[in-house]
């Protein structure tokens, strides 16, 4: 039975990936500094293949890789506006604390080591597709720090020690820990609950979605390939068919939730712009998306609809949580008296 280390497994997307893992028979140990809690872990919990560590990524010393086989490396502040709060730690947790998993895990004798990248590494693209070998363009601290992880990271691989860099495109979908800041997630939700969708930027943008189970797949198809085939390699995840401008999102979203209006405003302050070409991963790995955008928006609308979420909880808006907690971190600090708050 092979171990698979997870850092951000108790995110959006660490936590579906867990449990993929766990179902096809892989010991899993969630490294997380569990900023959303364990909650999103809880129908693990009692999965005796399952453990959770509760650290920083800057902190992980060889020891904590004692016995895994398999890194994948989720970790860090999670979209542009997040990673714009404080440059300096974006790029100490994002590009440093990424690196320095990637170096510590090869350290320790780990053999293979996926990182999470993003398609956002190619910015402001024109409306050509977009292969892995196109310019990298990112046009945000964010995405200048998984431009820069890879430029470091993808050298490292050895015939002992394979690394492998995806480039997600936009992940959609319902997982453990929900993010109402993705557009297919955020679009869906207005629909239903403002009956109306505003499409930022004019709509003429483009943008490559994939659902987050088959992230999750992406992870495994990339952790389980033959070595050569994967070492030092840049893949793009997602699908050809996948790619969307934002208005045809909205149009998408408005077949399974019918009688919503739509309104276009003409400015964004998110300047990303790319289409993607996901041949590479098809042809080299034989990878295939299962969802649709359809099959997403009905899950989050089935969702929503059961009641099964609060959608004003703080913890599904990135930039709004992180922000949330530092100024309660700075509010208490001033409140408490030796330490203490009662
Ligand atoms: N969701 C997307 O659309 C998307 C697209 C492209 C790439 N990615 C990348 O995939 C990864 C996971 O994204 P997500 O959507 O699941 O985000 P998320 O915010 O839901 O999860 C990130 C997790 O990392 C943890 N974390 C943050 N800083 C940490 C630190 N210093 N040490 C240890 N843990 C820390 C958080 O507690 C959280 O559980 C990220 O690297 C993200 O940049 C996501």
């Amino acid at each position: 039975m092979q171990t698979v280390l997870v850092t951000g497994g108790a995110g959006y997307i660490g936590s579906t990936l867990c449990g993929a893992l766990l179902k096809s028979g892989y010991r899993v140990i969630c490294l997380d500094r569990l900023f959303f809690t364990t909650e999103p872990l809880k129908s693990y919990a009692d999965n005796e293949n399952f453990s959770v560590i509760k650290e920083d990524i800057r902190n992980v010393t060889p020891e904590t890789f004692k016995g895994v086989d398999i890194v994948i490396d989720l970790a860090g502040i999670s979209n542009d506006p997040a990673c714009d709060l404080d440059p300096q730690l974006t790029e100490a947790i994002n590009h440093n604390g990424t690196v320095h998993v990637a170096k510590t895990a090869r350290m320790a004798g780990v053999s293979r080591y996926v990182m999470a990248s993003s398609c956002s590494a190619y910015g402001a693209g024109s409306s050509e597709q977009l292969t892995e070998e196109s310019k990298l363009q990112p046009v945000s601290l964010y995405a200048k720090a998984k431009v820069d992880s890879e430029k470091d990271i993808l050298p490292l691989g050895t015939p002992d020690f394979c690394v492998t860099a995806l480039r997600l495109a936009t992940v959609f979908g319902v997982s453990f820990r929900m993010r109402f800041d993705l557009i297919v997630n955020i679009m869906t939700m207005h629909a239903l609950t403002k009956k109306r969708i505003v499409v930022l930027g004019g709509g003429k943008q483009w943008r490559p979605l994939v659902h987050v189970r088959d992230v999750a797949g992406a992870f495994m198809t990339a952790m389980q390939a033959p070595v050569a085939q994967v070492n030092g390699e840049a893949f793009n995840v997602g699908s050809t068919d996948l790619n969307f401008q934002v208005i045809q999102v909205a149009h998408l979203i408005e077949q399974v939730i019918p009688g919503i209006e739509i309104v276009v405003a003409p400015d964004d302050p998110d300047k990303r712009n790319y289409n993607v070409c996901f041949d590479k991963i098809s042809r080299v790995l034989n990878y295939k998306t299962t969802c649709s955008i359809g099959d997403g928006v009905a899950e989050v609308k089935r969702m929503l609809d059961d009641g099964k979420i609060d959608v004003d909880d703080v913890r599904w808006y990135t930039v709004k949580y992180y922000k949330y907690l530092i100024e309660a971190d700075a509010l208490l600090r001033e409140i408490k008296l030796n330490g203490r708050l009662f």
